[in-house]
């Protein structure tokens, strides 16, 4: 636990004495455009460089926290997750962050608009949504930079989920992480489509946690991203200052690409995509070729997200009869 103290100072001196009988908050999940893949420290998840993502509108998790009895009881889509399930073990060590002490258990009751554990971005709305709810249920009132700092000590992700929209995710260089913290790009983009297409709901075999730590040690292509996804986000954030979607596209797909190259040279390799995943991405680089902009991110998972204008909208979902469309700045 040494390395949690510096991060623990701050929360030490966070009420403990409930405000309200219930904590309840929504967070919406985030799509990252440039990857968050490596950490620099595993206990604080702080990463190896920033990323930038976009926000999921109304897709997210809804989550109530009350106080409860001796130990924790956890329900997720409405049913109870029993305590031993690496879902509920993970909750109740970010809990552990807030306890008053130990003996004293919370009752937490979070649904998911997404399936859970599948590289579509639950954990990061299941712990920002968790982080805010807390800070509902003490009546914190924590600014979102603490929030985002909150929600990442349970997923690095969830950063980037306490704000909408585009969020940047600095990297920082502190070792107590008080300067990794998400911020949101002032940046809309209304006519910005996501069509999220599923694969498989299927939990993933090797967790991101675990696949990025191999990734950073054992893969020979790691070296070469730090500086990938530095130039990569700065191309982002140009194409979002000029709204110039084909930039925003190729680069966030090269990204995700380059991503999964690295875990690929991992050693034992890690590849989350399953022979769906290809035939979608020739189905994309196919309507690419006769002329619509549309492109492709992959997380984690077997899932493909795809990046699109409102305009082209008729045209991916004739190419992609499943796809489920969200905007994120409607
Ligand atoms: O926050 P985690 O531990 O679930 O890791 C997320 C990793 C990716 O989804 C693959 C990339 C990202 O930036 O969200």
């Amino acid at each position: 636990m040494s390395t949690d103290e510096p991060a623990a100072a701050w929360l030490a001196g966070l009420a403990r004495e409930a405000a309200r009988p219930a904590g309840q908050a929504f967070a919406a999940a985030n799509i990252a455009l440039c990857k968050y893949w490596g950490k620099r420290d595993e206990a604080l998840n702080l990463p190896v460089t920033s990323s930038l993502s976009v926000s999921l509108g109304e897709l997210g998790t809804r989550t109530v926290v009350t106080v409860g009895e001796h130990a924790d009881a956890i329900r997720l889509n409405g049913e109870d997750v029993p305590p031993e399930a690496g879902f509920a073990r993970r909750a109740s060590r970010f809990l552990d962050l807030v306890r008053p002490a130990a003996g004293i258990g919370y009752r937490v009751d979070t649904r998911n608009a997404l399936p859970t554990g599948a590289g579509l971005a639950s954990s990061a709305s299941g712990f920002a949504a968790l982080a805010l709810a807390l800070d509902h249920l003490y009546g914190w009132e924590l600014d979102a930079r603490r929030l985002s700092i909150l929600a990442r000590l349970g997923s690095g992700s969830a950063s980037r989920s306490i704000e909408a929209g585009f969020v940047e995710w600095h990297a920082g260089t502190r070792p107590d992480g008080l300067d990794s913290f998400a911020e949101a790009l002032p940046e809309q983009w209304p006519e910005l489509r996501i069509g999220l297409l599923t694969v498989s709901a299927q939990q993933k075999a090797v967790s991101s946690r675990e696949a990025m730590q191999r990734t950073r040690l054992t893969s020979a292509l790691y070296p070469a991203w730090p500086a990938k996804a530095q130039a990569d986000l700065e191309l982002l954030r140009r194409a979002i200052r000029a709204r110039d979607f084909e930039l925003l596209g190729r680069t966030a797909e090269s990204n995700a690409l380059a991503m999964h190259a690295t875990s690929l040279a991992a050693q034992p390799p890690v590849l989350y995509w399953l022979p769906q995943t290809i035939v979608h991405m020739h189905d994309v680089w196919g309507l690419r070729e006769q002329g619509t902009p549309v492109h492709f991110t992959i997380d984690a998972g077997a899932n493909l997200k795809l990046l699109f204008l409102a305009r082209d909208a008729g045209v991916v979902a004739a190419r992609f009869p499943g796809v489920r469309v969200v905007a994120p700045f409607a």
